[in-house]
């Protein structure tokens, strides 16, 4: 794993913007593997800056999301589907037939679902650059500590503190997803080349075991260590000396 340590948030998310454009740039259709959540915030904004400003064309970029809250419907405000249109879909040339996020409607036929997501991703050939936050428990995508290396797309149970984090971004009286669909780890490994991005102070210990600890199933971001092509970007504050 190369790491690349940044002063400051911004400079994280000008570096990751910058290494997607690239990779776009040499492969206009690549397929991205795309999170959500708050660190990934910064990029989204200089990547839509970039198409507004110098031409960064989406016209033939294909996108799979990591994950999906189960329960929520793609019009729920709480929903990635909302979260990817309000940062970034809708402020780029993407084509929304390009774009693809786990379906976690209510009564959604999950097994179905996560098949034919796997399958997705096999059809377009794989995903070429996958971009995956850390949780503070070592998560990446809803891979909570524990799951397998062999985990493919899946319903999965959401760790206590997951939950907890997810609070401020539900208000007061909506109830929390317990559960989501998320790729899997085998899934992220399969991709040919990985983008972690962690920053602050909440995500240095999960940091620390990431790059130090054994690799393990207890620290699931640590698996990451076993792709021959993984770039870290993290901020000082997310680096303990
Ligand atoms: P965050 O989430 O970017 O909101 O901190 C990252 C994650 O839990 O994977």
């Amino acid at each position: 794993m190369r790491v690349l340590l940044t002063p400051d948030y911004r400079t994280l998310s000008v570096e990751a913007a910058a290494l997607v454009a690239r990779a776009i740039r040499a492969k206009p259709d690549i397929t991205l593997g795309l999170p959500t959540g708050n660190t990934p915030l910064g990029m989204y904004e200089e990547l839509v800056r970039k198409h507004r400003h110098e031409g960064l064309d989406f016209s033939r970029v294909r996108t799979f999301n990591l994950d999906e809250y189960l329960g929520l419907a793609p019009d729920h405000p709480q929903s990635y589907h909302a979260y990817m249109r309000a940062h970034f879909f809708d402020h780029v040339n993407i084509a929304s037939e390009n774009t693809r996020i786990p379906d976690g409607s209510p009564g959604v036929n999950v097994d179905a679902e996560c098949g034919r997501y796997e399958d997705q991703i096999r059809n377009v050939g794989g995903i070429d650059l996958l971009i995956v936050g850390i949780g503070s428990n070592g998560h990446i995508a809803f891979n909570e500590p524990g799951s397998s290396f062999e985990s493919r797309t899946r319903v999965v149970t959401l760790a206590p503190e997951t939950i907890e984090n997810a609070k401020r971004h539900f208000p007061g009286d909506a109830s929390i997803p317990l559960s989501a669909i998320t790729i899997g780890i085998r899934t992220i490994l399969n991709a040919r080349r990985i983008l972690l991005l962690a920053s602050g102070p909440g995500k240095a210990e999960a940091v620390e075991r990431t790059l130090r600890d054994p690799v393990s199933e207890s620290v699931p971001a640590s698996t990451l260590r076993l792709h021959p092509d993984v770039i870290a970007i993290l901020d000082e504050s997310a680096r303990r000396r």
